[in-house]
């Protein structure tokens, strides 16, 4: 078989990819090592930057979004029994989507099939040969029998786990990392959300924000320790948490429900560079990771696509290759902004033992900071709306 892309991994950088490449006239196939069903029922992210917004229309899928999809104007940062609203929209000129991952991937899946897409799902051993040379291939097994894809070039969209960024040699690759001592419980239940508009709380007992997918279901997360059991967090545990980290009227107001999902999802921050080895290329978790706090992880993946996606663009459609020489340094540009920003706002917001009494008062000052300038106020809008590509 030969395709001119491979694209390893169909979670939204790579289904993205691959829908702007077949709307380019560009073959790609997709090798997946789930079942379609897995990847869709993996909640993750929720909040969309209009640059990506921007790209999903882009790519033609962008119609529900825009139709159910919850234009937010600011959000909230509670903190010593208040509420303070941060306008993102005044601040910046821009808004964010609240249109969660599940369906943004569902979009893509529907539209792929519509446009013939090839996607090979519980594709196992995948595997990128040869990305050094001018010819790379990549294998997998289906069913027991192993198959060969001929290609151009090979996208590793495979996720933080993945095995692109396992096959580079050590020596080619550096990486950055910061591992937090603590995770995020959530939950998703169909419930009124507390307010129109995000909560981000800080609390003694620790971070809380409040979330949803839609104006009927929330999602909700507490902070808590890494040692902490799922089983030992029954619903009404969970929304006790919850109202105890929030002010009082908005603990009063929130409205409660069984929950349909409830994980432990762990922190960390970390970069691989660079993110093009001869013929592969890394994008979106495969390449870094951030703390889901500024709500960026999702949108870099858009991002790195855009940049990728140029450049293949340019090479096939002008036969230059500069947008693919420069992919590498351009997405780290931008990676590593979005890095410093979730950086700052776990730092910022969450209760942080090992920094002592000292790293508390720094935490206050910034959080009075904030709301008395709009200087630090704009750079953090700016941020949280999303960095220009
Ligand atoms: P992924 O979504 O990880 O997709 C990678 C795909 O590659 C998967 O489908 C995987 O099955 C496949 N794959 C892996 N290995 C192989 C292989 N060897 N062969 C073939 N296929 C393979 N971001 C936010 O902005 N806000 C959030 O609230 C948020 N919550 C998160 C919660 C969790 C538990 C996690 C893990 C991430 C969260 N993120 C959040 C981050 C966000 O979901 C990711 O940044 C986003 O999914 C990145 O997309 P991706 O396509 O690069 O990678
Ligand atoms: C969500 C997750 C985030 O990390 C965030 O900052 C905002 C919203 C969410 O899952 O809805």
């Amino acid at each position: 078989m030969r395709t001119q892309v491979v694209i390893i991994g169909s979670g939204p950088s790579g289904l993205l990819l691959g829908q702007l490449l077949t709307n380019a006239g560009i073959d790609n196939i997709i090798l997946e090592r789930a079942s379609k069903d897995y990847v869709l029922n993996r909640i993750r992210a929720g909040v969309l930057e209009e640059g990506m917004a921007d790209m999903l229309d882009e790519a033609g899928v962008g119609a529900r979004m825009r139709e159910i999809g919850l234009p937010h104007d600011g959000f909230e940062i509670a903190f010593d029994e208040r509420c303070h609203r941060l306008d993102l929209h005044e601040l910046t000129g821009k808004r964010v989507i609240i249109y969660g991952q599940t369906e943004v991937t569902q979009d893509l899946m529907d539209k792929r099939e519509a446009t013939g897409g090839v996607t090979i799902y519980e594709a196992a051993n995948v595997e990128p040969h040869d990305f050094d040379g001018d010819k790379p291939y990549v294998t997998y097994e289906k069913d027991g029998v192993t198959h060969r894809i001929d290609c151009d070039f090979i996208a590793g969209c495979d996720g933080y786990h993945g095995v692109s960024r396992r096959s580079v040699p050590e020596k080619a690759i550096a990486t950055y990392e910061r591992i937090y001592p603590f995770g995020w419980l959530g939950i998703i239940a169909d419930v009124e959300p507390v307010s129109h508009e995000l909560i981000y709380a800080n609390h003694p007992r620790g971070f809380a924000l409040c979330s949803m997918r839609s104006m009927t279901r929330i999602r909700y997360y507490v902070q808590v320790a890494l040692d902490e059991k799922i089983e030992d967090w029954s619903d009404d545990r969970f929304w006790d948490e919850i109202r105890r980290r929030l002010p009082r009227e908005q603990a009063e107001r929130m409205k409660t429900a069984p929950s349909i999902e409830k994980s432990i999802a762990p922190l960390r921050s970390f970069v691989a560079e660079p993110l093009r080895f001869g013929r592969l290329f890394l994008a979106g978790d495969a390449g870094h990771i951030v703390p889901p706090t500024g709500a960026k992880g999702l949108n870099l993946a858009a991002s790195d696509v855009r940049y990728l996606f140029d450049g293949l663009r340019e090479y096939y459609a002008e036969g230059s290759s500069a947008g693919i020489d420069n992919y590498s340094q351009k997405a780290l540009q931008r990676v590593w902004k979005a890095e410093r920003f979730s950086w700052w706002m776990t730092q910022t917001l969450h209760r942080l033992p090992e920094e002592g009494a000292f790293g508390q008062k720094i935490q206050h000052a910034e959080l009075d900071y904030l709301f008395e300038s709009v200087a630090a106020r704009t750079a953090l809008a700016e941020n949280y709306v999303g960095l220009p590509y």
